[in-house]
Parts: C-alpha cells; sequence; structure tokens
C-alpha cells in the first residue's frame, strides 16, 4: 500500500483543471469510518446535498470517487465522511491522509439530494445508512431546510453502535451552534439504530417503517404524500426497498428538473 503523495511537487504533478486542498483535520471512528476536513476552494460553489469528485495521486495518477459534501453551503471549509475500504483504490490510501495532505476535487458538484429537487411539505425524512448519512450532515446545518419544513427526521442505520458517533456528534454540534441552535430549535428529530449489536433501537429502518415502530417511536402519523417529503441516502439494496415504502404510500421520486415527493442516491463505496 502507498501512502498518498505528499511531496511538495504534488501541485506540479496534479493534473490541470481540478482544485488542490489542503487537510485541515482527520478523525477516524471505527476501523471502517473515519471524516476530515479540507480548505475549501475560493469561488466553489455547491447546493447542500450535493456530491463532488474527490481524489489523490495514486502511483502517479489521479484516483477519483464520488464524496457527498458532509458540510453545508455556508461552511468555509469542506467535510466529507468516508468508508475505509481496505482494498479500496481510494479509500485504501485516503484513510492515511494527515493535515496538510493534498486532496484533489473535481470542480463541478453535483446531486439530487437537494432541496430544490422535491416539492413543499411539512415534513422532511433522511434516510440513512452507514456513510448515507454525509448529504444529511451538509442539509441538516443548512438554515435553508428548516425555512422550508417544519419538522425534519434524520433516520440513521448502521451497524455497530460506534458507527453512529459522526451523527450523534453533529447533533450535538447543532444544538450547541452559536446560530444554528435557534434556527432548528425542536425541529430535527434524530432516529439512529443499529443491526449487528444491542442497543435502545435497534433494527433497520424499512423494518421498522413497516412494523410501524418507526412511526410510533417519532410519535408521528404514517407517511402522507401530501405533508411527507423523503431523501435516501445509502446501498442499493437499501434505496430499492426503502423507495418501495414511500411509493407503496403514494409518494413519487423526483429530480432537479422535475421535483416530488421524494429523492434517492447512492451511498458510493470503494
Ligand atoms: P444489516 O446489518 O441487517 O445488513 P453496511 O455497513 O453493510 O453498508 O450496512 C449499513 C447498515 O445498513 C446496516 O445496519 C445494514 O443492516 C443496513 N442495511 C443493509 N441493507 C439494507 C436494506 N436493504 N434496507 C435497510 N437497511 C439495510
Amino acid at each position: 500500500m502507498n501512502a498518498p503523495a505528499k511531496t511538495e511537487d504534488f501541485v506540479e504533478t496534479a493534473p490541470a483543471g481540478v482544485f488542490v486542498e489542503t487537510v485541515t483535520e482527520v478523525a477516524h471512528y471505527t476501523d471502517r469510518l473515519f471524516r476530515f476536513r479540507m480548505t475549501r476552494p475560493a469561488g466553489f460553489r455547491f447546493r447542500s446535498g450535493e456530491f463532488a469528485m474527490i481524489g489523490l495521486m495514486v502511483e502517479g495518477k489521479p484516483i477519483y470517487r464520488a464524496y457527498s459534501i458532509a458540510s453545508p453551503a455556508w461552511d468555509e471549509e469542506l467535510e466529507f465522511f468516508s468508508i475505509k475500504v481496505p482494498d479500496g483504490p481510494l479509500t485504501s490510501h485516503l484513510q492515511l491522509i494527515k493535515p496538510g495532505d493534498k486532496v484533489l476535487m473535481r470542480k463541478k458538484p453535483t446531486g439530487t439530494l437537494v432541496l430544490d429537487a422535491l416539492t413543499p411539505g411539512k415534513r422532511l425524512y433522511m434516510f440513512s445508512t452507514g456513510t448515507g448519512i454525509a448529504p444529511f450532515a451538509s442539509l441538516i446545518r443548512d438554515p435553508e431546510t428548516y425555512e422550508k419544513f417544519e419538522e425534519v427526521v434524520l433516520a440513521h442505520t448502521c451497524r455497530e453502535v460506534a458507527e453512529l458517533k459522526y451523527g450523534f456528534d453533529l447533533v450535538d454540534e447543532i444544538k450547541n451552534h452559536e446560530f444554528l441552535a435557534e434556527i432548528v430549535g425542536d425541529k430535527l428529530k434524530h432516529y439512529a439504530t443499529v443491526t449487528r449489536e444491542p442497543f435502545a433501537f435497534q433494527g433497520r429502518v424499512t423494518d421498522l417503517m413497516r412494523s410501524g415502530k418507526f412511526f410510533t417511536d417519532l410519535g408521528v402519523p404514517p407517511l402522507d404524500p401530501l405533508i411527507d417529503r423523503g431523501m435516501i441516502c445509502g446501498s442499493t439494496e437499501m434505496l430499492k426497498d426503502t423507495k418501495a415504502i414511500l411509493e407503496e404510500a403514494g409518494l413519487t421520486e423526483g429530480a432537479n428538473n422535475k421535483p416530488a415527493e421524494f429523492v434517492i442516491e447512492r451511498a458510493f463505496v470503494g
């Protein structure tokens, strides 16, 4: 395994037309998950919930993968929440980064998990598994989310309790934030479950929705296409199963050019 490029000639070897940014902070949660922050290029604009192509020079070649930007659009830095895949072409290297290292970012962000892709509603559900929480980490820190919705439910399912920590830290950060705390108030509900060890809330969110426990625990009525909106980010199977539940409840899938009641995006791995 090669460490990411750290030499001073990195900028000269980096491909043209991409941003070369500096890592400012790295936090490891488990042997599978870590978070990092890096400088934000001047003039780089994105909508909360979008993803960008993040990369490293590996053996002289750039390797990229899609990463949801986990920081909100107003943040002066960029944050990402990543899986560590032992043999992953990018993450096997990216997991070794340290503050001061250089990371590549392609110039154009994109994505469907944006507020513009949803029709107006009252309650916004964000369904995530694993690193699929990342785009929602951006959206729950964006005041616009609370201007558009009266209630926001962040649902996060992981295998183990330790994998939920990023989400719990986020919600704590919001509650203690100098201006977000007041904007968010009690509008944000965090529903965190695990599937492979004991915890207060257990099971896949899909099973908990089907049994009705999810709604009872939250004290909300079942899904209603007139009121409820959804965003889904997780594995391919999780997207499929969650989408089926929303569609059975009468919600339809939207896109940037055709807003509707819910939108989906794959949580990228590799
Ligand atoms: P499970 O432990 O029952 O597989 P992963 O780390 O593999 O990406 O999984 C993250 C979480 O997503 C796990 O808790 C896993 O549950 C859950 N999960 C996997 N597949 C689905 C699915 N089809 N619908 C809902 N949750 C899922």
